[in-house]
């Protein structure tokens, strides 16, 4: 039955009145149902202890926002309310077009089989929601579990507009959940209780959430890209790890500073650490010094264990690693570094973190951080850290790292899937779709990114809601040969349709011109895991390059396509005339066994909000049939 909008308010109300902030359980009768509420407020906000402090989005009033930790198998209903004041729309621009007050979340990495309105992409699956105004996010976790986050899809709010989302393997790799089992047992059998998954055991977690901070106003940033005055993307002038780091530890006063992030651990351990990339920009070096990584998981997909110093992480890519803690019991730092900037910035970032071995650690300050076990069930925290005042660490602990030089590929090739190489990966593709990016200045000085030609802008009205309605154009079928497919791309619908069941090849071609640096791409699949299936420098050439490279790519959401040149060009070797050069390419495979509108995108969240982004259009005359579980408008 239909529910009026005052009771359905009302009804929302109570629910919430019922929930003890951050989540609750119940049952659907076929699932755990999690539900969790993230409310959209603007706050002050000063995270790094310099002397700016921004008025910038959070998540219930928290930067990174709370995490969403559940278990593979569940039904999550995440309600947003946007609780923002509406934007005063400038001159040109009516109240209805200005999205800078609206919202939408996209839980990124999650696959939303049979959920594609819960993708939170503005629209493609959902209109963003207004000020004053409220979505329920309502998708299932059944076949797929690891580390995830959550971010804003509007702009550049992602900025400050993020968080970890957690699926457990099973209940023995939920620490909640071993901690209630620690408390019925007896002494003896409690060393034997590690966490477990894929293989893999390890006495407890930690979760390090990666992103930046820039001392400008959002809303600026905005205008910037997209103006006339726009000259390159603005650095960050803050790493933050876990939300925290200090910008000029020189100046900070240490009675208004919460210093670096502590991330706290007992001696002769293994801790599974989850790092989350959630920059809206760089790929940053993560390592933790004295300590080497061992990766287990990459992007949900379990991998064989592979030792590293460090890990390379571009924006919205997440790893997990196990680290022994077999050193002098201390403080370690934990740190990053920028990668691929072009040389046009410094490698160095200010992003550190501390690795406390806590037996070091007076008894008081011990017993000030609560126990495992007192810990409740869904007000969860990441990390079990509240330092007292005088804890707060304002300098970079012992140990130094080394980050080494940037390689095209990094350690790729070398990760292999744990449940071994997939079949999809070794079968011709179906078809094979080339998107060239490109950028442009504009006759107005603005300058904007374009795939096969075409800048993303976002179209009139919902492509999903088009599709359920059938209002749009006819959907046809779907015929290579014809010539308004070249290239794959529909410019009835805006959008590129492929089939159910197709093993479909995207090319993600980078061109720079000879005056400017060739940039990197974090590329992101949204409805579908990818295989990056082969990669090289310069221009694709299907002759050339339509083997496969590798016979075991791990399945994961973003690959980064690095800048590689072939050639350089001279004036006795000038470039194309187009002016546009081939600077390195990724070969990614989806099978598309999850019928909805999907986006697929630059994750450098500028180069997409100047236009570096396509929509899929998958098997659209079923999503209706496999959308069960969504009733609202
Ligand atoms: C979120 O916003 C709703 C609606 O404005 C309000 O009722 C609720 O108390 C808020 N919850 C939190 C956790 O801030
Ligand atoms: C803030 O600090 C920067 C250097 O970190 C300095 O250039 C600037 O003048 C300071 N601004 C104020 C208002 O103190
Ligand atoms: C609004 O449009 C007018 C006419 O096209 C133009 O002259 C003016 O600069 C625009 N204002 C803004 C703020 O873009
Ligand atoms: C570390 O663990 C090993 C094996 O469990 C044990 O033999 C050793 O004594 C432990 N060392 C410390 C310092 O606790
Ligand atoms: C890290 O691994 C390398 C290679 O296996 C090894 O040489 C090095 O000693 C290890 N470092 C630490 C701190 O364990
Ligand atoms: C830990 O102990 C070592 C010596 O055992 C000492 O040098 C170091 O400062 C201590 N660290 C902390 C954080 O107390
Ligand atoms: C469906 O189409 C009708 C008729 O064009 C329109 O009035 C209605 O708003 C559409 N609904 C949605 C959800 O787009
Ligand atoms: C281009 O020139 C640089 C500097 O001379 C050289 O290191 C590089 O190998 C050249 N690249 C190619 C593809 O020829």
């Amino acid at each position: 039955m239909r529910q009026s909008w005052p009771s359905l308010l009302l009804s929302t109300l109570w629910t919430l009145l019922l929930l003890v902030n951050l989540g609750s359980a119940k049952n659907d009768g076929r699932h755990h149902v999690k539900e969790f509420t993230l409310n959209i407020t603007s706050i002050q906000h000063n995270p790094d202890c310099s002397n700016y402090t921004g008025n910038v989005l959070a998540l219930n009033g928290l930067i990174p926002g709370p995490p969403i930790i559940v278990t593979k198998g569940d039904r999550v209903q995440v309600t947003v309310f946007n609780n923002l004041t509406p934007h005063t729309p400038s001159e040109n621009v009516t109240a209805e077009e200005d999205m800078t007050s609206h919202a939408s979340i996209h839980f990124h990495g999650i696959r939303q089989y049979g959920s594609t309105e819960a993708d939170g992409v503005p629209f493609l699956t959902q209109i963003p929601i207004a000020p004053g105004g409220f979505y329920v996010y309502d998708f299932k976790v059944t076949n797929q579990a690891g580390t995830y986050l959550y971010h804003a899809h509007v702009g550049m709010q992602e900025m400050s507009v993020y968080g970890a989302v957690v699926v457990y393997e099973s209940e023995e790799a939920d620490p909640a959940q071993r901690a209630k089992l620690l408390l019925s047992e007896s002494e003896s059998t409690k060393q034997h209780n590690q966490l477990k998954a894929y293989g893999s055991s390890y006495d407890d977690e930690r979760t390090i959430v990666l992103s930046e901070w820039w001392h400008r106003d959002r809303v600026e940033f905005e205008q910037y890209l997209l103006g006339p005055t726009f000259n390159g993307i603005w650095e960050a002038e803050s790493i933050l790890l876990n939300g925290k780091t200090v910008y000029q530890p020189i100046q900070v006063n240490p009675d208004a500073c919460r210093g670096y992030e502590i991330i706290p651990v007992q001696k002769n351990k293994t801790y599974r650490i989850r790092v989350i990339g959630a920059t809206a920009f760089r790929t940053l070096g993560f390592a933790i010094a004295n300590h080497n990584l061992t990766i287990i998981e990459v992007d949900g997909e379990p991998v064989l264990p592979y030792v590293t110093s460090f890990l390379e992480v571009a924006s919205g890519q997440r790893f997990s690693v196990l680290i022994t803690t077999d050193q002098d019991p201390t403080d370690y730092s934990i740190g990053t570094n920028r990668r691929w900037t072009d040389g046009t910035v410094p490698a160095t970032s200010n992003g550190y973190a501390v690795l406390r071995y806590q037996d070091n650690i007076s008894e008081a300050a011990k017993s000030a951080s609560p126990s495992p076990k007192r810990r409740s069930l869904w007000s969860r925290k990441l990390n079990n850290n509240t330092p007292t005042k005088s804890d707060a660490v304002l300098k970079v602990p012992k140990g130094s790292f080394v980050f080494p030089p940037e390689t095209i590929g990094w350690i790729w090739d070398k990760l292999t899937p744990f449940y071994g190489a997939y079949h999809e990966t070794r079968r011709p593709a179906d078809r094979t779709i080339v998107l060239r990016s490109t950028d442009e200045k504009l006759s107005d000085g603005s300058t904007r990114w374009f795939v096969n030609g075409i800048s993303f802008k976002d179209p009139a009205r919902n492509y999903l809601s088009q599709v359920l309605n059938e209002t749009r154009a006819e959907l046809v079928a779907m015929e290579d040969e014809e010539p308004e497919y070249a290239n794959g791309y529909d410019p009835k619908s805006g959008m590129y349709p492929v089939r159910q069941h197709e093993i479909v090849d995207f090319v993600l071609q980078s061109t720079h011109t000879a005056t400017l640096p060739c940039r990197s791409h974090p590329w992101h699949t949204h409805g579908h895991s990818h295989w990056e299936i082969s990669y090289g420098a310069g221009d694709y050439s299907h002759d050339e390059h339509g083997a496969l490279r590798s016979d075991h790519p791990v399945h994961r959401d973003v690959t980064l396509v690095y800048p590689s040149t072939s050639q350089n060009y001279t004036a006795s070797n000038p470039p194309p005339a187009d002016g546009s050069i081939g600077c390195g390419w990724s070969k990614i495979r989806i099978f598309t066994d999850n019928p909805g509108i999907w986006a697929l995108h630059c994750h450098n969240t500028a180069h997409m909000f100047m236009g570096m982004m396509v929509a899929i259009e998958e098997a659209p005359e079923l999503i209706r049939e496999t959308d069960t579980i969504h009733s609202h408008d």
